[in-house]
């Protein structure tokens, strides 16, 4: 039987009720890193909408992480402890609640987008940010950015280990690991941001080092029921130089299936302001998700304005994504799964509390 956009989707021992996930989608509304209400309404009314899985956003796995200030953290218990309730709720609500590790490297230390997302100076609450390389991202007066050591990459393996040990405390049910989007795990894959030439520099095996060892560290800690997926950018868009591109993402791709990854979820760009988007319209990504999944043959998740029933719907039936991700139309509004599955014509189950409001 072919899989549509609501058959069910076991990974190891974990299953997700549709394919619908929620893309993570920072929201710069915690304090001190700490889940505030905010997030708590954010993620719960998409689960109430009946997404299959609902990703909290990117969540630092240290403080210097951290894109802006107002970023999510969990490099303490207690910010595990403020998740908990919220991984609660989304999983009551039928949904499998998801949680992105993620290091902004040297993205990190900026305002938030509203605050005109520029970089942030330390005699403002910025910090110094931490790279592959002392290159800073090219930002106008960026922050300091100071080159890793061996012993900053083990902190930062161990940092990734010890956020997915607090993620599994705090109930969540898969851990995604970001290295898309320029931070730091896609700062090493790519030469456009990693000008080292020790082990983590240099070939492709040296690059893809870091992401490889921070997925082995999570699946060590993440029980052998659960899933681990991974976020990578399928391509950099930049051609006038060395890059990362969609070869290497699906030769990466079954790498981190052995490091322990069940799933990777193919986004793109972000290393670098010179990058050549193409026209973003609708599945303007899933070519390399595509890619990754019959180059790789890899289970993966597609992203990039995918906004239409039907359109998501085709994704999976025709075997180009397994899972699809959606993040602005979700924005616009939380209960797309459910008026879709009206539009498809499937009979999915609603909240109770709502069911007064099922389509006749
Ligand atoms: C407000 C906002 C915040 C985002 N934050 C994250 C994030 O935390 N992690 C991530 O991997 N992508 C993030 N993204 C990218 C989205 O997850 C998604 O990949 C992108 O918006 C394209 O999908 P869409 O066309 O369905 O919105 C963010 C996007 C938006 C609009």
């Amino acid at each position: 039987m072919t899989d549509s956009l609501f058959s069910p989707m076991t990974i190891r021992d974990t299953e997700i009720r549709n394919r619908v996930m929620m893309s993570p989608m920072c929201q710069y509304s915690a304090e001190e890193g700490l889940a505030t209400d905010w997030h708590r309404v954010h993620l719960g009314s998409r689960a109430v909408g009946g997404a299959g899985l609902v990703m909290a956003e990117a969540t630092a796995v240290e403080p210097r992480g951290r894109i802006t200030p107002e970023d999510l953290g969990i490099w303490s218990d207690e910010h595990a402890e403020a998740l908990a309730p919220i991984a609660e709720f989304v999983a009551e609500q039928g949904a499998t609640p998801a949680i992105q590790l993620a290091h902004a490297g040297r993205k990190a230390s900026t305002t938030r987008p509203w605050d005109e997302g520029g970089p942030l100076q330390p005699d403002e609450g910025g910090w110094e940010t931490i790279a592959p390389s002392d290159v800073p991202y090219p930002f106008e007066n960026p922050p300091k950015t100071r080159r890793m050591t061996k012993g900053d990459i083990d902190d930062v393996i161990e940092a990734f280990a010890d956020a997915a040990e607090r993620a599994l405390d705090a109930g969540f049910e898969v851990a995604e690991v970001h290295a898309a989007h320029g931070y730091l795990l896609h700062e090493f894959l790519s030469p456009v941001a990693n000008e080292r030439d020790d082990e983590y520099g240099g070939s492709f095996e040296n690059r893809t080092r870091l992401v490889r060892e921070v997925v082995e560290a999570v699946r060590e800690v993440w029980p052998d029921d659960k899933p681990v997926f991974v976020r990578i950018s399928g391509t950099d868009w930049i051609d006038d130089r060395p890059s990362w591109d969609r070869e290497q993402s699906a030769r990466l791709g079954p790498l981190l299936i052995e490091a322990g990854a069940d799933l990777i979820d193919v986004s793109s760009g972000g290393i670098h302001r010179d990058q050549d988007l193409p026209h973003a319209g609708p599945n303007y990504q899933v070519p390399l998700a595509e890619a990754v999944r019959r180059e790789g043959e890899v289970p993966v998740a597609a992203v990039g304005k995918i906004t239409e029933p039907e359109q998501a719907d085709a994704l999976v039936r025709n075997d180009r994504a397994d899972l699809v991700a959606l993040g602005r139309e979700l924005l616009r509004n939380p209960y797309w799964t459910l008026e879709a599955a009206h539009e498809l014509g499937v009979d999915v189950e609603w909240p109770p509390q709502y069911r007064r409001g099922r389509f006749e």
